[in-house]
């Protein structure tokens, strides 16, 4: 056969792969309306499930203890701590009172050792955070550390936690990497004050701890009439908080008498103090880990068994958040090379490129540069493969990565349109009012920057259930320093 032939003969049968793969990432009307649906059978369930415990696999509908929404008038200054995917952060927030506020912060990468080893201990992370703490004070708060005056500490814990009250709460299971195991079961509130008072900083006071989605919702209700998202004469309400991004979650209101996990005191005291509702982490990353209804290639059974850190949890998110839609892409194109359909220059597996064989080097941000190429011959994705995992294409090879990225990110958009078409459902949101239009208060780089990804899922929106009446009563707002200024607010009501 001659090159050419064989050349096209190898061409057409990477298209018939790639476009097949394709196919199984569609996610239809009818599989919008079926997920949906179980979304909320999965709330009801979750607000009835009783003890949160490491094996239960449902939504676990976490209580916050946050039982109101700021309205912009809140004033204080107040410091943050936010344990989220990569990085620690620490800031004094002054909220003004008008809606607005300023931020003082400093960032730091969580170290490697502490996210990779499992030896290592919760002193060690805590210990970690404590001193980055002090070096935050001496830098920006040195006057606290010498008067002692106290100041009150949010502190945005990004990871499932069984709340107890608004100020603690215990680890169920760490996601987005983390593998400590002694920090289990433990109060994280209490490892990090013990180590703020061993280090010298008993005026630090951790006195509520926020899931970043509470964290993103909190903040985005004190913006929310300041942020230019309401136009004239119409009502519109913040719904939702939700963070698209490393990992994916969601919080909203649900009223106190649904919340059937409380103690009959729990709810007794609540409404004796006039409350009426309850902000519910719903943990949503965790939707459907029985697979009873969530779309599944094998490429996601291989993620989640052979390369996650908890296999058999969070597989909504697993299909969703940015730490896997760079997996999801380096699984099928590992897997497109062993059945030798592309880059027929590496001879096997161990040949191809490192970054290409290890889990998790390809990061989200490439996909986002391929998303939208559209230089001739797909030069951006060339060099883009080439900057990031050291990988030669053709241009074929480039149609077809292209057709992949797509269909991932496609799909990663149609899902998490569900939670928010199931709340606004389960909650009536969008018909409390005669043109009640809502706000879904969004945090996370790829709600925030991946290329399309808010109107793809405006587009599920309107294939959802909701339908395009619905839709069009949907802001999607991008909400900023939710972690920083939702767990000062938290902390101001503590
Ligand atoms: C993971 C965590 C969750 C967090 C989300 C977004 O899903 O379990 O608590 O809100 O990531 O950061």
């Amino acid at each position: 056969m001659s090159f050419e032939k064989f050349h096209k003969q190898n061409q057409v049968q990477l298209t018939k792969a790639v476009d097949e793969i394709c196919q199984e990432f569609v996610v239809d009307e009818a599989k919008l309306e079926e997920l949906t649906s179980y979304f909320i059978e999965s709330m009801e369930k979750g607000l009835g499930q009783k003890e949160e415990n490491a094996e239960y696999k449902g939504l676990p509908m976490i209580p916050t203890f946050v039982t109101g929404k700021p309205n912009g008038t809140e004033k204080g200054v107040l410091l943050a701590a936010d344990l989220g995917g990569t990085n620690f952060r620490v800031c004094s927030v002054t909220l003004s009172g008008d809606h607005r506020f300023s931020l003082q912060q400093l960032k730091s990468k969580i170290p490697e050792e502490l996210l990779e080893d499992e030896a290592v201990t919760s002193d060690e992370l805590f210990g970690y955070l404590a001193r980055r703490t002090m070096v935050f004070m001496k830098k920006f708060h040195p006057e606290y550390l010498q008067n002692g005056e106290k100041l009150k500490l949010g502190f945005t814990f990004s990871y499932p936690v069984n709340q107890t009250s608004l100020s603690s709460g215990t680890l169920i299971r760490w996601t987005k990497g983390f593998k400590i195991k002694d920090t289990i079961g433990k109060d994280v509130v209490d490892l990090y004050q013990s180590q703020l008072e061993s280090q010298g900083m008993p005026m630090v006071r951790v006195v509520a701890l926020a899931n970043d989605t509470v964290g993103t919702f909190l903040s985005h209700c004190y913006c929310s009439l300041n942020n230019g998202s309401m136009t004239s004469g119409e009502i519109s309400e913040p719904v939702i908080g939700c963070i698209f991004g490393t990992g994916t979650n969601g919080c909203y209101m649900e009223k106190i008498e649904n919340i059937k996990k409380l103690s009959d005191e729990q709810r007794e005291q609540l409404i004796s103090e006039g409350k009426t509702e309850m902000c519910i982490n719903t943990e949503w990353g965790s939707f459907d880990n029985d697979l009873k209804h969530l779309p599944t290639t094998k490429y996601d059974v291989d993620i989640d068994q052979k390369f996650s850190s908890n296999p058999g949890f969070h597989l909504f998110e697993k299909r969703v958040s940015g730490m896997f839609l760079g997996e999801l892409l380096r699984n099928v194109l590992v897997d497109l090379h062993s059945r030798r359909l592309i880059f027929h220059q590496y001879p096997d597996t161990e040949s191809l490129p490192h970054r290409l064989r290890t889990p998790f080097d390809l990061s989200s941000e490439v996909l986002s540069h391929i998303e939208i190429d559209d230089s001739s011959e797909l030069r951006e994705t060339e060099l883009s493969l080439l900057q990031s995992l050291r990988l030669p294409t053709t241009y074929e090879e480039r149609v077809e990565i292209q057709k992949l990225v797509r269909a991932i990110s496609r799909r990663s958009a149609y899902l998490a349109a569900v939670p928010i078409s199931a709340i606004l459902i389960k909650t009536g949101a969008l018909n409390k009012r005669y043109h009640g239009e809502v706000e879904i208060g969004c945090d996370g780089s790829v709600v925030e920057y991946y290329p399309g990804f808010r109107s793809m899922m405006r587009h599920a929106l309107a294939l959802s259930p909701i339908g395009p009446d619905g839709e069009r009563k949907v802001h999607l707002c991008i909400a900023k320093d939710g972690s920083g200024v939702g767990a000062a607010l938290c902390a101001l009501v503590a």
